[in-house]
């Protein structure tokens, strides 16, 4: 499959046009991303047991990462079931195939492939989860269409995407992390994605044969002595590196939110909106 194709090589973008990923595949991003699945694992979890997920299915993950959701939804089908999970990223394929061979996962295969490009066989299965993918890639719409084909009749669409990023606040108000909140937002905007892109689902559910069992806001405020302060930390950190070279940032602005940010966590009144999210179940009929 053509691993060029992918959200940053179509952006034209000249900072951006060798990355299979917008925050990279290196161990600092699978650090990460292995941090960010700790703190909405419950979530996730919550919504395939809403959805019904169980022992013998057959679920592809789609834009796993290394494949730390893959893992637990592994558990849940157990080996009478089994867990394809595809990524355009080849390290991180690679990260979560050895992780199946270290635990003697034989009902988990790791596949290399564009969400855009997706060549897997129709009606294969009953259940699909996608996570922060669908807000980072172009054509949904069509993406929609495929996973439809690609479900079972009476199989299920379940995902968890931003619906509306703006409203990501870090309280008290401080110039240095506004500035980095507001570089962040102008790099979606250059971007040919819609990070936004939740709301657009349900439309597309109901084109495609698949009624909407299920739709609710996933939304957190935290504290910075509680788990979920540090999910937003750790991405500005990463990001920031990509603002600077994408012009949208200086390494002064930079430095000016490492300064501030070890002040913000020493305030008890300190507060994290984390970016207004929503989370779907939709059924083929
Ligand atoms: C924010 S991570 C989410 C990973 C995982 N779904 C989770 O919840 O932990 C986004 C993932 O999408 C993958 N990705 C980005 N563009 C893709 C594409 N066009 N096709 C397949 N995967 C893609 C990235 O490599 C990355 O692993």
């Amino acid at each position: 499959m053509n691993q060029k194709h992918t959200l940053l090589a179509e952006t034209n973008h000249p900072f951006m046009s060798e990355k299979p990923y917008i925050l990279g595949t290196h161990q600092t991003e699978l650090e990460r991303l292995g941090f960010q699945h700790r703190v909405w694992a419950a979530d996730a979890a919550k919504l395939w047991q809403r959805a019904h997920v169980q022992r013998g299915m057959h679920v592809l993950d789609l834009g796993s990462g290394p494949g730390f959701a893959t893992f637990d939804l592994a558990e849940l089908v157990n080996s009478d079931g089994s867990v394809t999970a595809l990524d355009i990223s080849e390290a991180f394929v690679d990260y979560g195939n050895q992780q199946a061979k270290a635990r003697g996962y034989d009902h988990v295969t790791f596949i290399q492939g564009s969400v855009n490009e997706l060549q897997l066989a129709p009606n294969q299965f009953d259940a699909i989860y996608c996570r922060w993918v669908l807000s980072w890639v172009t054509g949904v719409k069509s993406i929609i269409a495929e996973l439809a084909k690609l479900l079972k009749p009476g199989g299920v669409l379940m995902i968890q995407e931003y619906a509306q990023w703006g409203t990501f606040r870090i309280t008290p108000e401080i110039n240095a992390v506004r500035t980095m909140i507001e570089a962040c937002r102008e790099s979606w905007r250059v971007m040919p994605s819609e990070i936004d892109i939740a709301p657009h689902l349900p439309k597309m559910f109901v084109e495609n044969n698949l009624s909407i069992e299920h739709k609710a806001p996933l939304e957190r405020v935290s504290s910075p002595d509680e788990l979920t302060w540090q999910w937003p930390g750790t991405f500005l950190h990463i990001y920031s590196e990509q603002l600077i070279e994408m012009g949208l940032l200086s390494r002064e602005e930079q430095q000016a939110f490492f300064d501030a940010w070890p002040k913000l966590e020493a305030d008890p009144s300190a507060m994290i909106i984390t970016p207004f999210m929503m989370e779907f179940i939709a059924r083929k009929k």
